[in-house]
């Protein structure tokens, strides 16, 4: 039994869409979010500059007393993984793996793709852990970097998202893909628009799901279920003005929840 939460972290509201699902996984634990709303987006960064911020946030929910992390964000889990692992003695786990093996068991035709932020494509991260399962597949990533500042604006449903996708996603639908990964935790916040591009016939994997249970099978077997009925009290702090986190925060978990700033420079 440990009582201490889990940290989620991501470089704004995409992480949300992880917590959502830990939070229908693992109803009794407690979550400290972070959401770095004031670097966001990390997508557009260096590998370098990516695992400083990561290296931060990481310090910060250690503060808080947590317990394991949960890295929501594909940017990060496929350039600081490794070093945040080597770095801190603590159980992380990135969403990256879970996706790619979600996807190479969907696929009929191993015609995968991906869609993710510059730094998550320009590391190679899915197609090295799909290849590893599947060595036979074909993936192709495409990186949509305005996708990221659409979420954050919370424009889910607005036409310019819709064209947007469309002008992103084309180029995979020529290759023939019947499975693509939203290899960005913000993407799933955009999937009414994301869907109307790729229509019936593509499977959309969220890797969000498969790493809830991926942690809950780790706390679960070492022991590290929260034990108390008292209803956990969650916690989410950004490193920026809350307006929008606060609005979409409400929209993703359908719960109202404090947000507090914090000074992340000084972790
Ligand atoms: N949501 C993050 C990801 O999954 C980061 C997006 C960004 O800040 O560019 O990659």
């Amino acid at each position: 039994m440990d009582n201490r939460p889990i940290g989620i972290f991501d470089s704004g509201v995409g992480g949300l869409t992880v917590a959502s699902r830990v939070m229908s996984q693992l109803p009794n634990e407690k979550i400290v979010y972070f959401g770095d709303t004031a670097r966001v987006p990390y997508g557009s960064k260096s590998k370098e500059t990516v695992t400083k911020f990561a290296k931060q946030d990481v310090r910060f929910l250690l503060s808080k007393n947590v317990k394991a992390i949960i890295i929501a964000c594909n940017t990060v889990s496929s350039n600081s993984l490794e070093e945040l692992k080597k770095m801190f003695a603590i159980p992380i786990f990135g969403v990256v793996r879970p996706g790619a093996k979600e996807a190479a068991k969907i696929t009929k035709n191993s015609k995968i793709g991906v869609i993710a932020t510059s730094a998550t494509v320009r590391s190679d991260a899915y197609k090295k852990e799909i290849l590893k399962i599947k060595p036979n597949a074909e993936v192709f990533s495409k990186a949509c970097p305005l996708f990221v500042p659409l979420a954050e604006e919370g424009w889910a449903d607005e036409e310019i998202t819709r064209l947007t996708a469309e002008k992103y996603i084309s180029e995979l639908l020529e290759k023939g893909i019947d499975t693509m990964v939203m290899g960005c935790t913000h993407y799933p916040l955009l999937k009414n628009c994301i869907k109307k591009v790729v229509g019936d016939k593509i499977v959309l994997v969220d890797p969000a799901y498969e790493t809830s249970l991926v942690a809950k099978q780790y706390l679960t077997k070492n022991d590290m279920l929260r034990d108390s009925q008292k209803e956990p009290k969650h916690e989410f702090y950004v490193s920026d003005t809350t307006e929008t986190f606060d609005k979409i925060c409400y929209e993703a978990l359908h719960k109202k929840y404090e947000t507090k700033e914090i000074n992340i420079e000084s972790f």
